[in-house]
């Protein structure tokens, strides 16, 4: 194999290596961009969130760390105290949730965020 062909294999090789590095996700690929933050909705978007990723644990009778999730009254005071923002986005001095498994998407956070920043509106 001539020299030029070595640099040629490696070069490719080389290549093939850093694509694979590449995976296709899409919040990775269009950072902030399209996750809409406007009018979230407690009823429409935080409550469904909840009772899919959270309520297997903190659903009225359940109530994991005496934490209830189950409707607006029962999460208000955790957003007040910093809990549920804390817990959501792993920050030190509090448990990260959902508990054993992957954080929420940085657009689920960030609709979180908005919501309370917006006054955490019963809408
Ligand atoms: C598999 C069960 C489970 C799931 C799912 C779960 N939690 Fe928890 N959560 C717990 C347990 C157990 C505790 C109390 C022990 C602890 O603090 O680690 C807790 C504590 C908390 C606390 C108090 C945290 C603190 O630092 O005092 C908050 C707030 C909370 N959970 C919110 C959530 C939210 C929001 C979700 C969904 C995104 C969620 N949890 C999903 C089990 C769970």
């Amino acid at each position: 194999m001539k020299l030029s062909a070595v640099f040629l294999s490696l070069l490719v090789i080389m290549t093939l290596t850093a694509s694979s590095c590449y995976y296709d996700v899409e919040e990775e690929l269009y950072p902030a961009g399209n996750c809409d933050t406007m009018n979230v909705s407690f009823a429409a978007d935080v409550m469904p969130l909840f009772n899919q990723q959270c309520n297997i644990c903190h659903a009225t009778g359940v109530e994991l760390g005496n934490v209830n999730l189950d409707s607006y009254t029962a999460v208000l005071p955790y957003v007040n105290n910093g809990k549920l923002v804390g817990s959501i986005s792993h920050k030190n001095g509090f448990s990260a949730m959902p508990q054993g498994q992957p954080k929420l998407s940085s657009c689920t956070i960030d609709k979180i965020t908005a919501w309370i920043a917006a006054g955490a509106p019963n809408n």
